[in-house]
C-alpha cells in the first residue's frame, strides 16, 4: 500500500505548525568541516520549500552525520552542516545544540515563523540507533507532525527514522522520500522491457541478496567490479592476484547454473600487476589473466559488449562500478556503463542509478543530469532492491488512513 505524502497532508495539518523533517544530511567533509558534496541537501531543498508553501511555521530538522561513537564527537557536529545549508536557502537557517530536551523544544516553538532549525546530530544520543521508545517520544515533542525525507538513512530502524512515527501523526513521506521510492518501485514492479541490471563493486557477499532477487524480474543482469573474479573462480578460470573471496565461490557456482544466459559475466579483464601500477595496464580475455596480475577493472570487449546491452534496454538499473574506477586507467568500463546508460536516456529507456560508488562516479563524469534518477540511498537503495521493506518507511501513515 502507498504512503501518504506530504502532498496528501490536509490544511489544518500544515498551516502554523512545527513540521519535524527527517533529513540525510550525512555528507562528506573535508578536514576543515566543509562540505564536499552537498547532493543529499540539495535533493532535500523542494520538501523544505513546499512544506513553507503549504503553511508550515518551523521546520524542525533531524539527520545523522558519520558513525560517532558512544556520544557527543565534535568531529560529527552538523554545526557546519547548517552553515552549508544557509547558503542554499533565503530562508534563516539555526543550528541547534542539542537534539532534544527543554531547550531543544524551546527553540521549535520560540524561532520565528519561516525558520529552518537543524537540531544536533542524532546519532550523539545512545537510544537513536538502539530505537529507544523514550528517545522516540521526546523526538515527536519537537514537532507537530512528522515528515520523513531521509530515503539514505530508511533501511536503518533508528528513533529518528522508524520509532518517531508512533509517536507523532501524521507521519508522511517527504518529496525525496516519494520519487526515490516511485523511480526504484516502478522499475521492479513494471520494468518496461528489455529491463537490464548492472551490479559491480568489490564485493559477492554484500550483493548476493540483492543478485538473488533480481534474477527473476531482469531480462539480463551483467557483473563488473572485482566480484567478477569470484564468477571467474566459480566457472574455473585463473585470477592471479586479484581480489576473490574464496567463501563465496560455492555460492557463485550455484548462481551460475541458476541464472543460465541470464547473468552475464565480462569476457575480458584490464589487469595489472598492482594498482599503482597503470601504466603497465594491459587488457586480457578472462581466461588469460596471468599469475602475477590483479584485475583492475572489465576489458574494452566487455564495455563494448554492455554497453550494447544498456541502449537497448528500455529499463536500466545499476549499483556498484565495474572497476576501480577513481584510479584511472581502471576507470573506463564504469565510464562505458555511465555513458551508454545516458545514451539509453536519451532514447527514452528509464535509467536509474542507485547510490553510493555509482552515483559518485556518474556525478564525477558529470552525467548525473543524463540519467532518470540518481538515487540519495547507497545502502538504502541496495536494500531496496533487495526487496527488503525499509522501516523508515513502514512505520509511515498508509495512504488510505
Ligand atoms: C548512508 O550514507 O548510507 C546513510 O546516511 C546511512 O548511514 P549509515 O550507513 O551510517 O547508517
Amino acid at each position: 500500500m502507498g504512503k501518504r505524502t506530504i502532498n496528501d497532508l490536509t490544511d489544518a495539518e500544515v498551516r502554523g505548525r512545527r513540521a519535524l523533517v527527517r533529513v540525510d544530511f550525512n555528507v562528506p567533509m573535508d578536514d576543515r568541516g566543509a562540505v564536499t558534496d552537498d547532493t543529499r541537501m540539495r535533493a532535500a531543498l523542494p520538501t523544505l520549500d513546499a512544506l513553507f508553501a503549504r503553511g508550515a511555521r518551523t521546520l524542525v530538522l533531524l539527520s545523522h552525520l558519520g558513525r560517532p561513537k558512544g556520544g557527543p564527537d565534535p568531529r560529527y557536529s552538523l554545526a557546519p552542516v547548517a552553515r552549508h545549508l544557509a547558503t542554499l536557502t533565503t530562508r534563516p537557517v539555526r543550528f541547534v545544540a542539542s537534539t532534544v530536551g527543554r531547550e531543544a523544544v524551546e527553540a521549535t516553538t520560540t524561532a520565528a515563523p519561516g525558520t529552518i532549525l537543524l537540531m544536533e546530530n542524532t546519532r550523539f544520543l545512545t537510544g537513536e540507533e538502539k530505537n529507544d521508545g523514550a528517545l522516540a517520544a521526546q523526538m515527536a515533542e519537537l514537532g507537530d507532525f512528522y515528515v520523513n525525507d531521509a530515503f539514505g538513512t530508511a533501511h536503518r530502524a533508528h528513533a529518528s527514522t522508524e520509532g518517531v512515527a508512533h509517536h507523532l501523526h501524521p507521519a508522511v513521506a517527504g518529496l525525496l522520500m516519494d520519487t526515490e521510492l516511485r523511480f526504484l518501485g516502478d522499475a521492479l514492479a513494471h520494468p518496461e522491457r528489455p529491463f537490464i541490471a548492472i551490479l559491480g563493486g568489490a564485493k559477492i557477499s554484500g550483493t548476493i541478496d540483492v543478485i538473488d532477487a533480481l534474477l527473476p524480474k531482469v531480462d539480463a543482469l551483467l557483473i563488473g567490479g572485482a566480484m567478477a573474479c569470484t564468477f571467474f573462480r566459480a566457472i574455473g578460470l585463473e585470477t592471479g592476484t586479484s581480489l576473490v573471496e574464496p567463501d563465496r565461490i560455492d555460492m557463485a557456482k550455484a548462481l551460475v547454473s541458476r541464472a543460465g544466459d541470464t547473468l552475464v559475466l565480462p569476457n575480458d579483464a584490464v589487469v595489472a600487476p598492482s594498482l599503482d601500477a597503470g601504466r603497465e595496464a594491459h587488457a586480457v580475455a578472462r581466461d588469460a589473466i596471468g599469475a602475477s596480475e590483479a584485475m583492475f577493472d572489465v576489458g574494452p570487449r566487455t564495455c563494448g559488449a554492455f554497453a550494447q546491452r544498456i541502449i537497448g534496454a528500455r529499463t536500466v538499473v545499476w549499483n556498484g562500478p565495474m572497476g576501480v574506477f577513481e584510479t584511472p586507467p581502471f576507470d573506463r568500463g564504469t565510464r562505458a556503463v555511465a555513458e551508454a546508460m545516458a545514451r539509453a536516456t536519451a532514447a527514452g529507456a528509464t535509467t536509474i542509478v542507485g547510490g553510493g560508488d555509482s552515483a559518485a562516479a556518474v556525478d564525477g563524469m558529470h552525467l548525473a543530469s543524463r540519467m532518470t534518477h540518481v538515487s540519495t540511498g547507497g545502502g538504502a537503495s541496495l536494500e531496496f532492491l533487495e526487496g527488503k521493506v525499509l522501516p523508515g518507511v513502514a512505520a509511515l501513515d498508509d495512504q488510505s488512513t
